[in-house]
């Protein structure tokens, strides 16, 4: 395994990080494809010996039971300071802003949550998971710092946001003296490179590490069209990701195909190979021991630069999918936009 810097932090991670959204009580939450704790704890097990010390869960995955799961097998098969552990928290809640629980409390009660679910006395990276619209910037940043004063949390990290959410808080941060965002967790793969606008140079510029999520699109640039798998049958979410675009996307991932097969290698290695030249630490899901295998080959994989020019030829712009289709102010209700209707998340 190859390691690296997460952006400005003293924090050595691996060049994959284990995505623990697949891991988690399937009766309890988004998704029916989820692992139980014994498949889930095989699955970290073995990429503890292939040397990924890099995990991402959030409280939202499973209700928690993500990060019970993933807290348990990293305090059964590791030492504490060997791993780096991120999770998230969610916006406000309709309720909370009724009762008048401020940004700051309100992370303060999921972090002491997520501290508890994991069983462990702070997180490494503690990344607010969406752009909460209902709630300052300015208490959500306070909030944080606070938890990086109490030692709860030793960075902060941001996802699905755009770069101007990102600058502004970073400026905001900067002139409180706050702790400031060292990492984005984007959307972002060989089939959906929107990040590439704007989030890829600026965080170039700032030393601000990607680790993006979804990097095989949730199994898609791992397998030709026409293969299925049960989470390619169930993942519902996925589906309203990709299937808008699937026909668009099927070029690029004949493309993946091909390379695969004229490299002797998985597709799985091919797409993370792309996504490695452009990024920290892709963070990718794993439901089999050989899925961890496959993305741990793909660190040692280099592709040429006719290659990477093939993969990346047949891309045309997207319309944004999934959160940050959602990642915008308020609807006519005053609520949340995701919290209502078809696209409740
Ligand atoms: N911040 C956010 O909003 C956000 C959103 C989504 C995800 N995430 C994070 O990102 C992680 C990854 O997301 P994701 O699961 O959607 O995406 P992913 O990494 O793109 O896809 C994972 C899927 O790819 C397939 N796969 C992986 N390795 C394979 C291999 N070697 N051979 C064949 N198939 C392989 C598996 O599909 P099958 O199970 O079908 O075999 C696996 O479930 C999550 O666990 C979570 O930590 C964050």
């Amino acid at each position: 395994m190859r390691y690296t810097k997460l952006g400005k932090s003293d924090l050595t991670v691996s060049r994959i990080c284990m995505g623990c959204m697949g891991f988690g009580d399937a009766g309890r939450g988004q998704h029916a494809w989820t692992l139980d704790e014994e498949h889930s704890r095989e699955i970290i097990r073995h990429a503890l010996e292939t040397g990924i010390n890099f995990y991402d869960t959030a409280i939202a995955y499973q209700s928690g039971t993500s990060e019970q799961y993933v807290g348990r097998a990293l305090r059964d098969f590791a030492k504490r300071d060997e791993v780096v552990v991120a999770t998230k928290f969610l916006p406000r809640t309709q309720e909370e802003i009724e009762a008048g629980i401020t940004g700051q409390q309100h992370i303060e009660r999921m972090i002491n949550k997520s501290l508890q679910n994991l069983g462990m006395e702070y997180v490494d990276l503690y990344i607010y998971h969406m752009w909460d619209w209902l709630t300052p910037i300015e208490d959500i940043l306070d909030g944080l710092n606070r938890a990086v004063q109490a030692g709860k949390a030793r960075y902060i990290g941001i996802s699905n946001c755009f770069a101007w959410q990102l600058a502004k808080a970073n400026a905001i941060a900067e002139r409180e003296g706050w702790a400031k965002f060292i990492s984005v967790q984007g959307h972002y793969n060989l089939i959906f490179r929107e990040e590439e606008r704007e989030m890829v140079p600026y965080c170039e510029e700032e030393n601000i590490a990607l680790t993006p999520y979804s990097a095989l699109a949730s199994g898609r640039l791992s397998r030709r069209p026409g293969e299925t798998s049960e989470r390619l049958e169930k993942d519902a979410y996925a589906k309203f990701k990709y299937d808008a675009t699937a026909q668009q996307d099927g070029i690029i991932i004949d493309r993946v195909a091909e390379l695969a097969e004229k490299r002797g290698v998985g597709m799985t290695e091919i797409s993370l190979a792309w996504l490695l030249t452009k990024v920290t630490s892709p963070v990718v899901g794993a439901t089999k021991l050989r899925h961890v295998d496959g993305a741990v080959k793909a660190t040692e994989l280099e592709l040429t630069e006719e290659e990477i020019a093939y993969l990346e030829a047949p891309y045309a712009p997207h319309p944004l999918a999934g959160v940050m289709a959602q990642n915008k102010p308020v609807n006519a209700a005053g609520k949340h936009v995701w919290s209502v209707g078809s696209q409740k998340i």
